[in-house]
């Protein structure tokens, strides 16, 4: 049987061993440097108060100002402890865009999450220096329609993965910290991409330029009163993350569930050794030379796009090219999925993986109304986008240019490809192991 209907017609069913160039994510996937694997080698496994959580909590400390560090094995496993203490029914979270997993765990806590997203950051192919920014002015808004005791948290995703891969400026940060302040609500940062939306601010705001990245990181973190964390992107770690947070009582209840689910409060569900790769990654991180390296890559694979007229994402984001699959597959529906079926026309074309963030993940039913012929109606996602997230330190510029040549010809023969229909799906995060099929087939 093909690898792609035996898949189900979705990326994350296919066997690594059958991708060529896997652009599915960047979380996990970078390349650990030999001072990483060093640290590897001298991690202290002690169960508890081992020297390796506290080169993490000092590394982590050195970047975020946050007295309390307490690692989890992944950004989810954060999200789950914060958003089961503060969440529950009744409640909101409002977000620039809130990642998949952490909605995820906002709804499963029975609350509801709120995107905010700024009007440019909803048109992928008009550029604009910060388009992961929060709407103020709606925040200000929902606070007052939802009551300001009934929302937890405001939390800022850095850069914005499902919103592009876009940064987010210093003054929105500021701005938003203003109405929480005003309005007595703790304000997070959703900090897997930190260091690069921190050279995106020195490379665009005013201000900034001569900052090191480790300054600007030190005043994004100021403003806020915690933050979640997947080590598993800018601290290049293959597993791992953490919460940090200044409030003592707040950083006490998460501990306790972090015993109950995770692991003591010096491990948390990692290894010694993994500590010590997140505590050397996050300083390598702030490497303005790496990080000039990251972005211009990004970069170039978008500019090269641009050239052909492929519609992508614009302008570049900070650890993706995005394509606009609406703009790419116009002929077909929102409720046919045209960013999978781009996905499956580059895998099927050049053993190219990458992953829908459109309404295959993020697309609702809505409840059929009374009298209707009881059919569930779609509710869209606001962008069809394929992401093709560049693993860090890992693909070189000929697998970049191999992967630009299979988008162009894939483009070119746009009208051949065709829509797809869901056979089988989950309740909650459907994309990660749904099956699909060609509306041809059907
Ligand atoms: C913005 C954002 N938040 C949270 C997460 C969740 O992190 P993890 O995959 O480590 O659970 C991700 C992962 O891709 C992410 O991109």
């Amino acid at each position: 049987m093909p690898i792609l209907e035996k898949a189900g017609y979705n990326a994350f069913r296919i066997h690594a061993t059958d991708v060529l160039i896997d652009l599915l994510t960047d979380s996990g996937t970078s390349a650990m440097s030999s001072n990483q694997w060093a640290g590897i080698m001298q991690g202290d496994e002690s169960y508890a108060g081992s020297s390796s959580f506290f080169h993490f909590e000092a590394s982590v400390k050195k970047i975020t100002g946050m007295p309390l560090a307490i690692p989890t094995h992944q950004g989810r496993a954060a999200e789950k402890i914060i958003f089961t203490i503060l969440g529950g029914k009744g409640k909101y979270f409002i977000s620039n865009t809130l990642f998949d997993t952490t909605r995820a765990n906002i709804e499963f806590s029975g609350a509801e999450g709120i995107d905010l997203l700024c009007e440019e950051g909803k048109h992928p192919t008009i550029p604009a220096p910060f388009k992961g920014n929060m709407d103020v002015e709606a925040l200000r808004k929902t606070i007052k329609e939802k009551g300001a005791e009934n929302i937890p948290m405001v939390m800022i995703t850095i850069t914005n993965n499902s919103g592009g891969g876009q940064p987010v400026s210093m003054q929105n940060i500021k701005d938003v910290r203003k109405v929480c302040t005003e309005y007595k609500i703790p304000l997070f940062i959703d900090a897997c991409r930190f260091a690069e939306n921190a050279y995106f601010i020195k490379l665009r705001e005013a201000g900034y330029a001569q900052k090191s990245v480790l300054e600007i990181a030190n005043e994004i973190f100021a403003y806020a009163d915690g933050c979640t964390m997947s080590a598993k992107k800018d601290a290049f770690a293959n597993i791992g993350g953490f919460l940090a947070m200044r409030d003592l009582d707040l950083a006490i209840r998460c501990r306790n569930l972090l015993i109950i689910t995770e692991g003591f409060t010096t491990y948390g569900g990692l290894a010694g050794r993994d500590l010590e790769a997140i505590a050397i990654g996050l300083q390598e991180v702030l490497d303005e030379n790496y990080l000039q390296y990251r972005i211009r890559s990004i970069e170039y694979l978008t500019n090269k796009l641009i050239a052909a007229g492929v519609p992508v994402m614009q302008p570049a984001g900070g650890h993706a090219v995005y394509i606009d699959a609406k703009e790419f597959l116009p002929h077909i529906p929102v409720h046919q999925y045209p960013g999978q079926a781009l996905v499956c026309a580059l895998y099927l074309e050049g053993g190219i993986r990458t992953v829908e963030i459109g309404s295959l993940m993020f697309g609702k039913y809505a409840i059929p109304e009374e009298g209707s012929d009881g059919e569930r109606k779609l509710v869209p996602a606001q962008m069809e986008l394929v992401r093709l997230a560049i693993p860090r330190r890992v693909y070189t510029q000929s697998h970049i240019d191999y992967v630009s040549e299979v988008i162009i010809d894939v483009f070119q023969k746009r009208n051949e490809i065709s829509g797809l229909v869901i056979t089988e799906e989950t309740p909650m995060l459907r994309h990660f192991t749904a099956r699909l099929q060609p509306v041809t087939a059907s």
